[in-house]
């Protein structure tokens, strides 16, 4: 199973308001996690007061723009072959067509991406959007531009993104770039740079401007949230150097979520990804205080063995994570949680693999993503370690893996059958016009008859039937949010 938080969106081409002013056509669409989205959105931002329109017609787009992922060698594959049907557009019927890759290949590739891609006019790594004019200008006089520099301080928290999209109800507020971390398997360490975080003020400035314009829930994202930390600018690892008043007024990540969930109190937040080495007990506490902040917790684990997680050196152990859990459902008894998974690391053994099963048993994780072991050039896992579990064997315990979660997944789905619970519509469901969906606090997703309600209300729902991945109900009323 491949899958990165919203599976639908994957590769959506982006459309936002036309300008009259604006001249040429760009064709933009994103690959990856919610940070690429978020990026692409801040990269249509700066393309706008260039004199470019969004476009989803291939055919017609003077610039084509890739924004793309690096963390499995799958995800790679996919941008390939839409290189290959920009270039058979190109062929066609618009030869006069550029074409840009942005984001985490960019950056891993580098020139390497002019060579191989004759398509390829211009490359650009994630933090080097600002210099798209400059860029562009150079292959407007027929050159390739690059830019892969990765940088200590740019988080764009200048930059007010445009909404691509839009439902005008839930949008991503990006508040860290980069990540410390180095997970031995990922590659984000080095296509993403060093972690720095973003000015709370200007995190604070973007939500309220968010809700004058009628959105109702806002998701902070980083690589890794809970290290956000704010001293007045420079990257996480240089904090020890800051001065004692630049320490004594820091902001971590359980102060922006109080703020955030005070600034704006009808609004909801939601985060995301959590790494269970940096999650405090203070955000669990700060989550439990206030009713705006949703109960939903994205904790990823990536195996349930101590050996395996000392080689993908996760700095904790099993029982930390269990430890974890328990302090989550003991502060927030009805918070879901979720996992991500990899199956096969190099010399994982029968035995890691049942460890994994068992973890998965304690938890019963409400959602899972869940992945076999890619492989990813420059990592200390492919430098190291052999990749030495044999392709037959990563899928079948990968799907022994999604089997289980799948058990749970319902179990916990049940659990909310009864209930009445407070849900955020934000669109017509997929399957019927009638019916509206949105989610529960916990982020189960929730259909129900249209009624009278529009798109952006929050109403109470009680929760009649459920799929694994689904909740049923009928509407009974506005919320106390409404
Ligand atoms: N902290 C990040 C994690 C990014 S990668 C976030 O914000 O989500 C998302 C998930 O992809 C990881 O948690 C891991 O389960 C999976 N992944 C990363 N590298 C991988 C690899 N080399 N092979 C398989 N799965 C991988
Ligand atoms: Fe990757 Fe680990 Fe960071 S999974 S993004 S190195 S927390």
């Amino acid at each position: 199973m491949e899958k990165i938080i919203d599976e639908n969106k994957q590769g959506e081409s982006l459309v936002l308001e036309q300008k009259e002013s604006n001249k040429r056509k760009l064709f933009i669409e994103s690959y990856g996690c919610q940070m690429n989205f978020s990026d692409s959105e801040i990269v249509a931002s700066i393309l706008d007061q260039q004199g470019y329109n969004t476009t989803q017609n291939l055919e017609e787009a003077d610039l084509v723009l890739v924004n793309t992922c690096s963390i499995r060698d799958k995800a790679e594959q996919t941008v390939r072959k839409r290189l290959e049907k920009y270039n058979a557009v190109k062929q066609e019927s618009n030869p006069n067509m550029k074409v840009g890759v942005l984001g985490c290949m960019a950056e891993r590739l580098k020139a390497k991406f002019l060579e191989e891609e004759k398509i390829v006019d211009l490359v650009v790594g994630p933090d080097a959007y600002k210099d798209l004019p400059n860029l562009l200008a150079e292959v407007d006089e027929g050159r390739d531009a690059i830019n892969v520099i990765l940088s200590k301080e740019e988080t764009y928290g200048d930059i007010a993104p445009v909404r691509l999209n839009s439902n005008g109800v839930t949008a991503f507020v990006s508040i860290t770039r980069g990540c410390d971390n180095m997970c031995t398997f990922c590659v984000v360490p080095f296509t993403r740079g060093r972690e720095r975080s973003r000015d709370p003020q200007s995190i604070l400035e973007e939500v309220n401007d968010l809700w004058n314009k009628g959105y109702k829930e806002v998701t902070l994202l980083g690589q890794n949230v809970d290290s956000y930390l704010w001293y007045g600018g420079g990257l996480k690892k240089d904090f020890d150097k800051a001065s004692g008043l630049q320490k004594a007024t820091a902001t971590n990540f359980s102060k922006l979520l109080e703020l955030c969930a005070e600034a704006q109190p009808k609004m909801r937040f939601r985060f995301s990804t959590s790494n269970p080495q940096d999650m405090t007990l203070d955000v669990i506490e700060t989550m439990a205080r206030y009713n705006n902040i949703c109960k939903y917790i994205h904790l990823p684990v990536q195996s349930g063995s101590d050996r395996v997680l000392k080689a993908m050196n996760r700095l904790h152990t099993r029982e930390e994570y269990f430890e974890l859990i328990d302090n989550i459902k003991r502060i927030i008894p009805d918070c879901a949680i979720s996992q991500d998974m990899i199956a096969g690391f190099p010399t994982e053994t029968e035995e890691d693999h049942q460890d994994t099963l068992s973890l998965m048993e304690y938890v019963k994780y409400d959602f899972g993503f869940m992945f076999a072991y890619s492989e990813r050039p420059g990592t200390l896992a492919e430098r190291k370690l052999e990749d030495d579990i044999p392709l037959d064997t990563k899928k079948r315990r990968l799907n022994e893996i999604i089997a289980l979660q799948q058990k749970h997944a319902l179990m916990r789905t049940q659990e909310h059958v009864g209930k009445v619970e407070e849900i955020l519509i934000e669109k017509a469901s997929k399957r019927s016009d009638q019916h509206w969906s949105g989610r529960n606090s916990q982020n189960t997703m929730v259909v129900f008859p249209k009624g009278n309600y529009k798109v952006g209300d929050f109403v109470n729902v009680k929760i009649t039937d459920c799929t694994s991945a689904t909740l049923l109900g009928e509407a009974v009323g506005y919320s106390e949010n409404n």
